[in-house]
């Protein structure tokens, strides 16, 4: 068996993940799934994610939070502004209730598509959740957001002439600055009819020990794709040329209620909800 150590990282343009020569690499899909106590880990996977809880415990509910506010957030989106196609992006492995029952949930017929770099993720997407009518899984790399928007609409389920909701939840801190996330979102946004909303939920390591920040990013670094935490400031200018929703962007946990005091010490991940008003 080759030793986890032994081999190298390919190159990563976008469309491809980072992945080890032999399959060991810890991959963020899976170290996410392992966190939220799925079963398909790996483990490097598993072994990468217990280095992160030594230094950052708190991530084991942060992630938790971050997933009951997508869940909370696509429910008001379908009930609250009438949305009924939604675009997710870095979707993940599934676990727990597919998004578009969650919508349905809300009195919405929707449809949504799932969007992610990583081929495994798309096969178990395929495989456990597309329905072909409701829900379909598609391969698509943020970092290439026409390539990913014309694989979207070739589905048929998505027509960016109406309203859509882009879904972006723990996923841009998958980006490196240089590979532009701001600029991706605003590259979305092009494309997005009036009406249109984003949801956006993003590490943020403002309230943690600059060492911590390091120890995270590094663990990363091994992995299918990077990690960088990002400040609040940072991630508010997600949202630039959309309208928050009140109460703006603020740590997951408590949407959609009070901006809460800030943690110390601790890594958190702030989110909000915007919508594109009509021109
Ligand atoms: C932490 S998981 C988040 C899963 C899900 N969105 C959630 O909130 O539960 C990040 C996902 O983003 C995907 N991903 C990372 N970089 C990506 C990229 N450049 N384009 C598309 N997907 C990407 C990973 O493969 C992984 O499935």
């Amino acid at each position: 068996m080759a030793s986890p150590g032994a081999v190298a990282l390919i190159p990563h343009p976008a469309g491809t993940i980072r992945q080890k020569t032999d399959g060991y690499a810890p991959n963020v899909a899976r170290m996410h799934n392992y966190l939220l106590d799925g079963k398909d880990h790996f483990a490097a996977d598993r072994s990468a994610v217990e280095e992160l809880l030594q230094h950052a415990p708190e991530l084991y509910t942060l992630v938790r939070a971050e997933r009951l506010f997508l869940m909370r957030g696509v429910h008001w989106l379908a009930g609250k502004m009438n949305i009924d196609q939604f675009i997710d992006l870095g979707c993940g492995l599934p676990i727990g209730r597919p998004l578009h029952e969650r919508a349905a949930g809300a009195g919405a017929r929707p449809r949504v598509v799932h969007v992610d770099n990583d081929p495994v993720v798309v096969a178990h997407g395929r495989a456990l959740v597309d329905d072909g009518r409701n829900a379909v899984t598609v391969a698509g790399d943020v970092r290439d957001p026409e390539d990913l928007l014309r694989e979207v609409c070739l589905t048929g389920l998505i027509d960016l002439g109406r309203p859509v909701a882009v879904l972006c939840s723990a996923l841009l801190h998958h980006l490196h600055d240089g590979e532009g996330p701001w600029e991706i979102v605003e590259a979305l946004r092009g494309a997005m009819a009036p009406g249109s909303a984003l949801l956006v939920s993003h590490l943020c390591g403002d309230h943690a020990a600059p060492r911590v920040v390091d120890v995270l990013e590094q663990v990363y670094t091994g992995a299918s794709a990077p990690l960088t935490l990002r400040s609040r400031d940072q991630i508010t200018r997600l949202f630039d040329g959309f309208a928050l929703a009140p109460p703006g962007v603020l740590d997951v946990a408590h949407w959609p209620g009070a901006r809460p005091p800030s943690r110390r010490g601790a890594i958190v991940a702030y989110g909000g909800i915007a919508h594109l008003p009509a021109a």
